[in-house]
């Protein structure tokens, strides 16, 4: 199967080697066009604008940092509408909000083609070991044929029904990972000024089911094998909040 691949950031960059060891043919562009560099080494070709990675490819996937990044590499100039039509489709993987999603769909349905918007749920780890969580929505033919990749960069994907359904579910996982994020540094802050110690708080709650969520797994571990664990603790909590809320 052959992809095209927008975007080559910290997740875009492991999902697209991903596919490329497993078999797909992948034609990769970045704004920053260094950065194609590894994925070329590792047997991706590359493409001078997102309208060209299209114009190759049947499909294209895209994971962008934010909506405004989203839109200017569907509508800017050499952007994916100049050559979306009849018999292609496109899937942004990027977090995104619910208007963004239907304004990129309306378009390029405008123009013949399908999208699907597919945001996932996962970090930089599970996107390298292609344990994404996918939450699609959108064409539902499209999605189907996608089936094969999302196979390789996640291990669960879902097809949520309408466009908007997948980056409403996003925002819906990020408030609640960010509320146990919260919750989690709270617990750390009561411990310790109650006298109690962190760590020991930690050891107390590994058996517990909320320790079972891989953020706290994380966290603990992290904290196991650092000296200062808890002030680093700490500071990781607040950062995957911060990331959580993107
Ligand atoms: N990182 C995570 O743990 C994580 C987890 C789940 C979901 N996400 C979501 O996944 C998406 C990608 O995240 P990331 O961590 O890979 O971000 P990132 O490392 O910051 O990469 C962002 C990518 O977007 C490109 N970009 C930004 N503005 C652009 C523009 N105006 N035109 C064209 N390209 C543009 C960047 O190109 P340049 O290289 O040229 O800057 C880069 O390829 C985001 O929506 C994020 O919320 C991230």
């Amino acid at each position: 199967m052959e992809v095209g691949f927008l975007g080559l950031g910290i997740m875009g960059k492991a999902m697209a080697a991903n596919l490329l060891r497993h078999g797909f043919r992948v034609t990769v562009w970045n704004r920053t066009l260094s950065k194609c560099d590894e994925l070329v080494a590792m047997g991706a070709a590359v493409g001078d604008t997102p309208a060209s990675v299209v114009a190759k490819c049947k499909y294209t996937i895209a994971m962008l940092s934010d909506p405004s990044a989203a839109l200017s590499v569907v509508f800017d100039k050499d952007g994916v509408l100049e050559q979306i039509g009849e018999g292609k489709g496109y899937v942004d993987m990027s977090t995104v909000d619910a208007a963004t999603s239907c304004k990129i769909s309306e378009a390029v349905k405008q123009k013949g083609g399908a999208f699907v918007e597919a945001p996932v749920s996962g970090s930089k780890k599970p996107a390298e070991d292609g344990q994404l969580v996918i939450l699609a929505a959108g064409d539902k033919a499209l999605y189907d044929d996608m089936v094969p990749a999302f196979d390789v960069l996640g291990k669960k994907s879902f097809f949520l029904g309408e466009m908007g359904n997948g980056a409403k579910m996003k925002l819906v996982v990020n408030m609640i990972m960010g509320s146990m994020m919260n919750a989690f540094s709270e617990g750390l802050c009561l411990a310790d000024k109650s006298g109690l110690s962190p760590q020991t708080l930690l050891d107390v709650l590994v058996p517990c089911l909320v320790m079972q969520h891989p953020c706290c797994y994380l966290l603990y571990f992290t904290t196991k094998s650092n000296n200062h664990g808890y002030v680093l603790t700490c500071r990781i909590s607040v950062q995957s909040q911060i990331r959580c809320s993107r």
